[in-house]
């Protein structure tokens, strides 16, 4: 304690990046392996030479490609420096000191931050033992008090996913005034036709919100671009606690050029799913109740073997994400990295 700043952050955990070391295999983050997608490099050469100018605070040209894509109207969209940004920046425009944001737990470590930084209580649902939200007991946890509840779907870390019918009963049993974030980072990965798009299924409800990333399928998790649609109202609420120009120029030209080798982001996001499948396949035979996955990571619900495990791997060069006396998220890589991370895997549990 400081005696300067707000005492309750002492008890707040801190947001635990994805370990990196030179010459390491990561696959601690959620990234993509493949490198930028075509042309984003030289959009960001170009742009940098005006790196001495603001950029466009009303972020137009990417909100638009944004919309057409979407097939929604720009004024739907907002950006923000990730989606986890927007997250916070919903929660801001939602809640006053003392509401409350209801959320399954285990979820995406940002959450409780993002409530607590907002001055809202937390109400964490515990997650079903299949691992997936227990979306029912999320509506039912929802009080007078509640103005925001977050959907992570596909689950950051656990992989799983809400399906079409148990959300569609989730949106009707919340109330009208309370907002429900889709948080869809990893939507791009999704291959079971069940899972909806949350925009494309619930984008025409007033109370819905659609996160999604530029950060995972489309490579630029360095330049943080992440972006919100909601109904016109919502939106622009987000937009005016933004922090202003907070999508820089670069990033704002990186992202368009992104948007424009969507060919290729789908082929590499096929990629990633086939070595998913992969992973699954062989780690399920070690672990019989490894969960279903529809993301580009994979959760080993490890409980107390969770950080040994994430030794050993550590040991054998593979950075992984440990939650400790919970699981472990392995970031499903290249190839090869896949390869040296199966036979650490391998050898640990060959050995424990
Ligand atoms: C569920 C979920 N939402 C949002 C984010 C934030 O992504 P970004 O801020 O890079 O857009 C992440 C990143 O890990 C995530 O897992």
């Amino acid at each position: 304690m400081n005696g300067l700043t707000r005492a309750d952050l002492d008890a707040l955990p801190t947001y635990v990046p994805g370990r990196a070391v030179a010459g390491a295999i990561k696959l601690a983050s959620n990234e993509v392996p493949y490198g930028p997608l075509p042309g984003v490099v030289e959009a960001i050469t170009e742009a940098a030479a005006n790196a001495h100018r603001y950029p466009d605070m009303g972020v137009v040209a990417l909100r638009q490609a944004l919309a057409e894509r979407l097939g929604v109207d720009a004024e739907r969209v907002a950006t923000g420096c990730g989606s986890v940004a927007l997250a916070e920046h919903l929660a801001r425009a939602a809640c006053h000191d003392g509401d409350e944001i209801v959320y399954s737990w285990r979820s995406f470590e940002a959450y409780p931050i993002i409530a607590a930084t907002t001055g809202a209580i937390s109400v964490r649902v515990p997650n079903r033992p299949d691992h997936g939200h227990d979306l029912m007991a999320m509506a039912a946890a929802v009080t007078e008090r509640t103005r925001l509840v977050l959907v992570c779907n596909p689950n950051n870390p656990t992989g799983t996913a809400v399906r079409r019918a148990e959300l569609d009963a989730f949106l009707d049993a919340v109330p009208a005034d309370v907002l429900v974030a889709l948080d869809e980072a990893y939507r791009e990965f999704v291959t079971d036709a069940s899972v909806p798009d949350g925009l494309e299924v619930y984008g025409d409800r007033p109370n819905v919100v659609v996160l999604r990333t530029m950060s995972k399928a489309w490579g630029l998790a360095g330049l943080r671009v992440g972006y919100l649609v909601a109904q016109p109202p919502v939106a622009a609420a987000v937009r005016k606690v933004i922090t202003p120009f907070s999508t820089s120029a670069i990033a704002q030209a990186a992202a368009l050029a992104a948007l424009a080798a969507d060919a290729e982001m789908a082929r590499r996001a096929a990629l990633v799913v086939a070595e998913r499948e992969r992973l699954e396949i062989t780690l399920s035979k070690l672990l019989p109740d490894l969960p279903e996955t529809q993301s580009n990571f994979v959760w080993l619900p490890l409980g107390e073997r969770s950080v040994p495990f994430a030794q050993a791997c550590e040991a054998a060069g593979v950075f992984v994400r440990p939650f400790a006396g919970e699981g472990v998220r392995v970031t499903v890589g290249t190839p090869e990295d896949n390869d040296v991370f199966l036979a650490a895997a391998d050898s640990y549990f060959s050995s424990t």
